[in-house]
């Protein structure tokens, strides 16, 4: 996600806030920006698109920018395209403040109209800017600048981690959150707010983490600190004890095992924009009920892990639909002679945006005719600009090669888009589309718990990291979820994986099953139940260790057949694999961990493939 860090002292601020981003850049980020504020001055702003080095060499080409209060930031672009004027800080449109956002505002559209009517002009496409400029709009009835933040808080509905510079008030920064991490840190005679401590370590490691709703005030002296009644708040004080390296991931060993974590917030981003009030909106998607309805196949196109996501959605799609659904590896699609035309919508399902086989399918079915849409996480890439419409994952940057929250957060979007669209073409059933949105909301907090113990499976890992090969098999859903368990194993611990639907088995692969083998068995889709315990019973018989995957509702079944059984919380059947993948990425990481594999960085493979 984007990086903050702020600062009010005595020392030229530029050199600090440049340093705090500088340990910021492990997140990743398109563009980065600065503002300080001083007495004889006001604001003064540098941002670019780019990396830090860039934004470097505009600072040292100009006038430098003085002022002993400012604050920095690292732009992950959502809304509006990496540019130079979609960056961070945004200043109002008087000048008389600069803020820096991290998160979503999630009813920008209509503050924006609303200042649009007033006369506002604005500059850039982000929702990030209607803060600077309802903050302005509210001090025309509020001279005191904190009066003026919580009146624009009252208004503002998403995530945020904001810090404002005001051009009249020199000598402090304001901040405030909901959902996105900011903390504050005391310095002798200097103040510090970011939105981690990488940013603020080297000068300072006493820190207080701010809460939802509060508000921070920021001087040399000192920071006070609101909650949302604007009582003063008493903050518990925190030494950091770790080293910048450990904290860049997080205190994580890494990026892997942080970005694993992150699936319940990354969940959140991806859900809650989208689900108002238990219906499914996608306000971002310029498709009219004509248009859906002139459709009569659909086509899920995408590599790796994108192509899994695909494999689930098939079930969840076709379920919800009625319509056929066609999952297609992009690097074969091409030279497939595909049947795609106008009557076809075509989902291309990439991470990166920029996968050269799923860049190259996306534009043979658009020269066929078909209706493209596109399922990204970086905003602006290429698949995402070349498509017809884009729905943004907003997982914030993947660093780790093996991808975790990317592949989760791709599986809500694509499910939660089928349910819509089943709901605007009058054929989803009112029962299931109740039952899928509440388990939506629910589903963030199900993955915490998933998440809150890892002992088992670093058990499992010390337990079978010496094997050969190990299997993986299910049914249904729990098949589609398999091949991911299984890619996840092979890649980061090199170790050799089969993953089959449990059917198969008897058809050849039954015969590799000898003593001893490892076969992880998926059974948490709760209609084929009894069919999976007679798979795991078969490969036992056969002298097998299974370790199974299962619902705490349906771990009864498995009771005394498999080696080890793992339950996870149940949620509706569409969203159980949302739960499941959780397991078999924890599993595959300990297992590479005790083999000693590069985890982070696999032996041969890329972040983004950009190669045939
Ligand atoms: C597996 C993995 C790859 C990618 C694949 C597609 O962990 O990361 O299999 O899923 O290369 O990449 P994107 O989604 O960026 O198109």
């Amino acid at each position: 996600m984007c990086g903050i860090v702020g600062y009010t002292g005595n020392a030229p601020a530029v050199p600090v806030l440049l340093e705090g981003l500088e340990h910021l850049e492990y997140r990743g980020y398109d563009s980065a920006g600065v503002a300080v504020v001083s007495r004889d001055k006001g604001l003064q702003i540098q941002k670019c698109k780019g990396r830090l080095r860039t934004l470097r060499e505009k600072l040292d080409s100009l006038p430098p920018l003085e002022g002993t209060v400012g604050l920095g930031h690292t732009r992950w672009a959502t809304h509006g395209e990496p540019n130079d004027v979609n960056s961070h800080p945004h200043v109002s449109q008087n000048g008389r403040v600069a803020i820096v956002h991290n998160g979503i505002i999630e009813n920008y559209a209509e503050i924006k109209q609303f200042l649009l009517h007033k006369g506002v002009a604005f500059r850039s496409d982000t929702d990030s800017e209607v803060v600077a400029q309802l903050l302005e709009y509210c001090f025309n009835d509020h001279s005191d600048p904190l009066d003026a933040v919580y009146a624009v808080l009252d208004r503002l509905e998403g995530a945020y981690a904001l810090v404002i510079l005001c051009a009249d008030r020199p000598d402090m920064l304001i901040a405030a959150r909901k959902d996105a991490p900011l903390l504050l840190g005391y310095g002798d005679g200097e103040s510090f707010i970011a939105s981690d401590a990488t940013a603020i370590i080297a000068h300072t490691r006493d820190v207080a983490y701010m809460e939802d709703g509060e508000v921070a005030v920021l001087t040399r002296a000192g920071i006070q600190v609101f909650d949302q009644y604007r009582r003063p708040v008493e903050k518990e004080h925190h030494t950091i004890e770790w080293d910048v390296s450990a904290a860049e991931k997080g205190g994580y060993p890494h990026f892997m095992f942080k970005e694993i974590m992150e699936q319940p917030e990354a969940l959140r981003q991806t859900i809650s924009p989208r689900l108002k009030g238990g219906e499914l909106c996608f306000d971002e998607l310029p498709l009219t009920d004509e248009k859906l309805r002139s459709f009569d196949r659909i086509y899920l196109v995408a590599c790796g892990s994108s192509y899994h996501v695909g494999m689930v959605g098939k079930y969840n799609l076709e379920r919800f639909l009625r319509l056929p659904v066609e999952v297609c590896l992009a690097s074969e699609f091409r030279y497939s002679a595909p049947l795609v035309d106008e009557r076809s919508l075509v989902i291309v399902i990439s991470q990166s945006g920029e996968t050269l086989d799923s860049m190259a399918a996306l534009r043979e079915a658009k020269g066929l005719g078909g209706y493209i849409l596109a399922i990204v996480n970086v905003v602006g890439s290429s698949i995402a600009r070349e498509a017809d419409a884009v729905l943004y994952t907003w997982a914030g940057p993947e660093i780790a090669v093996a991808t975790t929250k990317a592949y989760s957060t791709q599986l809500a979007l694509l499910t939660m888009f089928g349910l819509w669209m089943a709901k605007r073409l009058g054929r989803a059933d009112g029962a299931d589309y109740a039952a899928v949105t509440a388990e939506l909301e629910l589903l963030p907090g199900k993955l915490e718990k998933v998440l809150a113990d890892t002992g088992i499976y670093q058990y499992l890992g010390s337990q079978y990291f010496s094997r050969d090969c190990v299997f993986f098999i299910g049914r249904n859903l729990d098949y589609a979820l398999g091949l991911e368990g299984s890619l996840k194993l092979k890649e980061i611990s090199y170790l050799h994986s089969e993953s089959y639907a449990a059917g198969e088995l008897k058809h050849g692969t039954i015969s590799l099953i000898e003593p001893g083998t490892l076969v992880v068995a998926l059974a948490t889709y709760g209609a084929l139940i009894d069919k999976a315990v007679s798979n795991i019973v078969e490969v036992r018989s056969r002298g097998a260790e299974v370790v199974a995957l299962t619902t705490e509702s349906l771990a009864g079944k498995l009771e005394g057949i498999a080696t080890y059984t793992i339950a996870i919380p149940d949620t509706h059947p569409a969203l159980q694999p949302n739960l499941g993948v959780a397991p078999l990425q924890l599993f595959a990481y300990y297992i590479a961990l005790q083999r000693g594999c590069d985890i982070d960085k696999p032996k041969n493979l890329a972040k983004s493939v950009t190669v045939e």
